[in-house]
């Protein structure tokens, strides 16, 4: 969507993954405090943003209203806050009549939302697909768009980052670039391995979709959630990365396991998510036990040796079949964050299971303009 954001991936934190409806004013404070404390904010975390269940009731003219229990001091003074941090601040709602978790939604009520939204201050609204009425998607997601956007209401002179939560069901890639500024492309991420594989094989076929202003959503991150080894935490947060996702983190900041915040402050995968060119990777090498994904940077290539089988392997990169490179490439790790030196043809590595080498690549000629895919 041009309207002038999301030229880069999004970043930041979501409530849902860790505490779906379990929410309040209080946490979301603390929160805001701990993206400041940690420096995540200062390395690109900037939204912050409550996901479902923060609603009451509407009043008698149609404005909705936070819930009295649970953010008494209501969104305003809560976005306040977020922005007095530095940070940004975004909102859920969803186009049907009531949200996932069976609060009120915003079908038919697109102009008071927009409008409140605006005047509380919102950077950034995940708007869902629920009790959806059978409407077409793109018909309502298009009415908040245009509500956002000030068309056919009082200009709410507020951009906001719009994020399409309809879970791949009506082709979004297809549409929804002029629509919003990310789309999810499947259904919701659920904690463990195995949801994070199946979203991920149904990725390649629509990395072409994402690009400056309009992101595929493969869903917001699960690292330090549940029991994902490092491994496999490094696995998600690298292939998420480089398939330009929005970096949302899902876990409870405020308590920050080491390990964890060694994953999520690396700022070398984080420049793959946040390359002005806007490119994702895609596949070049897809067997039952392993990927190799590859794509183009600003300033080179960016290759992922990815292990999915159950012990460790060796995956060999080929500059000429997965990257369409010829000639002599430097290589740099960007989890081991050592420069490996040059290589002709091809370069090799021990992956360890469900592990994952992410390699930065410099030099060498383009062969031609993306690698073919190669299905094994
Ligand atoms: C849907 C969305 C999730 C989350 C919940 C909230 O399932 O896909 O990301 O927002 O609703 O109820």
């Amino acid at each position: 969507l041009d309207n002038g954001l999301g030229r880069t991936p999004p970043m930041g934190w979501n409530s849902w993954n860790r505490f779906n409806c379990t929410i309040d004013e209080n946490l979301i404070k603390q929160t805001a405090d701990a993206l400041v404390d940690y420096g995540l904010r200062d390395i690109g975390y900037k939204y912050l943003n409550i996901d479902d269940c923060w609603m009451g009731e509407r009043d008698e003219q149609g404005y909705i209203h936070a819930s009295n229990i649970t953010f008494p001091g209501g969104i305003k003074a809560l976005a306040d806050y977020t922005h007095s941090k530095g940070l940004l601040f975004g909102i859920y709602s969803d186009a049907g009549y009531r949200t996932c978790a069976g609060r009120i939604g915003s079908l038919g009520f697109e102009d008071v939302d927009a409008i409140t939204y605006a005047s509380w201050g919102i950077d950034y609204l995940k708007y869902d697909n629920c009790y959806n009425e059978s409407i077409p998607e793109r018909q309502r997601y298009e009415i908040m768009r245009d509500m956002l956007n000030g068309i056919n209401c009082i200009s709410t002179k507020r951009p906001i980052f719009y994020s399409i939560c309809e879970w791949g069901v009506s082709q979004p890639f297809l549409w929804a670039n002029e629509v919003g500024n990310s789309w999810r492309t499947t259904g919701d991420i659920h904690l463990g391995w195995e949801s994070i594989l199946d979203i991920l094989q149904q990725q390649h076929k629509i990395t072409q979709y994402a690009g400056p202003g309009g992101w595929n959503d493969p869903d917001m991150l699960q690292v330090g959630n549940g029991n994902l080894t490092i491994d496999e935490q490094k696995s998600h947060f690298s292939l998420w990365a480089a398939l330009k996702a929005p970096l949302l983190l899902g876990f409870d900041i405020r308590y920050p396991p080491t390990d964890v915040l060694g994953i999520v402050n690396n700022t070398e995968i984080i420049a793959i998510n946040q390359d002005p060119l806007g490119k994702s990777v895609n596949i070049a090498q897809s067997t039952k036990r392993m990927d190799v994904w590859t794509g183009e940077l600003s300033d080179g290539y960016v290759a992922l040796l990815f292990n999915k089988a159950e012990t460790s392997i060796t995956i060999n990169l080929n500059f000429t079949a997965h990257l369409n490179v010829q000639g002599e490439l430097s290589i740099r790790d960007l989890w081991e964050h050592e420069d490996k030196g040059a290589y002709n043809d091809s370069y090799s590595r021990e992956v360890p299971k469900h592990g994952i080498v992410v390699l930065k690549l410099t030099g060498g000629t383009k062969i031609k303009e993306y690698p073919d895919f190669i299905d094994q």
